[in-house]
């Protein structure tokens, strides 16, 4: 094993060590909360649980790379980004809205940017006991077994995965289309309501693919990193590199990517065509 290699795997262990205690809190809050809020707009929504669990990763983080910087989803950018290429993002509770209605589909995911490049992940589901863990060139894991992305070739074969941005009603380009469109095309799509988690769905197989638009970088490092591992692919929504800033990612099994693809970038005509055959 190579010093870079030892490096991330050193790195996994902190994301690891992170997710578990963070997922601790989550178990003994659920069905407990007190607070719960809006954040800004409407449906966004944060609890104590989100709170403590962001205060107990901050804590090992800093404990074990006190000079590496932070973006989390609760209190924003801390550290100098500048100082080095380190960057962790980390949600908290990823699944805030199924957690307050006590839906028990909810994770914590906590990844490692290295030089802009998503290069560690670990997300923990304390709902199905499921920790998931990926680092660059070494491999993704389910409870420590290897995982593979699914074999399935076709967009009519395959099950996807999808959601919505808070934005969703101040904005035409609110994924209702593209919602529309797949659906219409595959044998399904879901809204699980954790994008982490719908990540992670895609790296074992139980998924083909997963799209957003409004997604946040808290939201997708760690997935990212697990579903490369695993074999999938991730993209914009065009297939060209993923940019984590941009909001939008396109992450399937590789092999309905390019298909999946160009019925996201149809999506618009095909509801509108749709639309005018319901209406007249
Ligand atoms: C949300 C979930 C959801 C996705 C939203 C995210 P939160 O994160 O991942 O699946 O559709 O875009 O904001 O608010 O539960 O951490
Ligand atoms: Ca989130
Ligand atoms: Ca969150």
């Amino acid at each position: 094993m190579t010093f870079d290699q030892q490096n991330l795997l050193n790195f996994l262990d902190i994301a690891t060590e992170s997710v578990l205690a963070a997922g601790a809190v989550l178990e003994d809050l659920y069905g407990k909360l007190k607070a719960i809020a809006e954040k800004g707009r409407p449906g966004d929504l944060v609890t104590e649980a989100d709170k403590k669990a962001e205060s107990i990763i901050l804590d090992i983080i800093a404990r074990h790379c006190p000079d590496h910087a932070i973006l989390a989803e609760e209190s924003g950018y801390l550290g100098d980004q500048t100082a080095n290429p380190y960057l962790w993002a980390i949600d908290p509770l990823d699944g805030t809205t199924n957690y307050a209605h006590g839906y028990p589909v909810a994770c914590v995911s906590v990844g490692l940017m290295i030089a802009g490049i998503p290069q560690v992940g670990a997300i923990y589901n304390p709902f199905r006991q499921e920790l998931f863990r990926g680092a660059k060139g070494l491999g993704a894991t389910l409870n420590r077994r290897p995982i593979r992305v699914s074999q399935t070739t076709s967009l009519e074969k395959s099950l996807l995965v999808s959601g919505f941005a808070y934005d969703r009603r101040e904005t035409l380009d609110n994924n209702y289309a593209e919602f529309c469109h797949l659906t219409h095309l595959t044998q399904g799509v879901r809204r699980s309501g954790s994008a982490a988690l719908d990540l992670a769905d895609v790296a074992c197989g139980r998924l083909e693919g997963y799209w957003e638009r409004g997604i946040k970088a808290w939201d997708i490092v760690a997935g990212v990193v697990i579903l490369e591992e695993a074999g999938g692919m991730v993209t914009s929504y065009d297939n060209h590199s993923l940019d984590i800033q941009s909001g939008r990612i396109l992450a399937t099994n590789g092999l309905i990517h390019q298909e999946l693809s160009q019925s996201l970038l149809y999506s618009a005509d095909w509801f509108t065509g749709f639309l005018d055959k319901k209406l007249n």
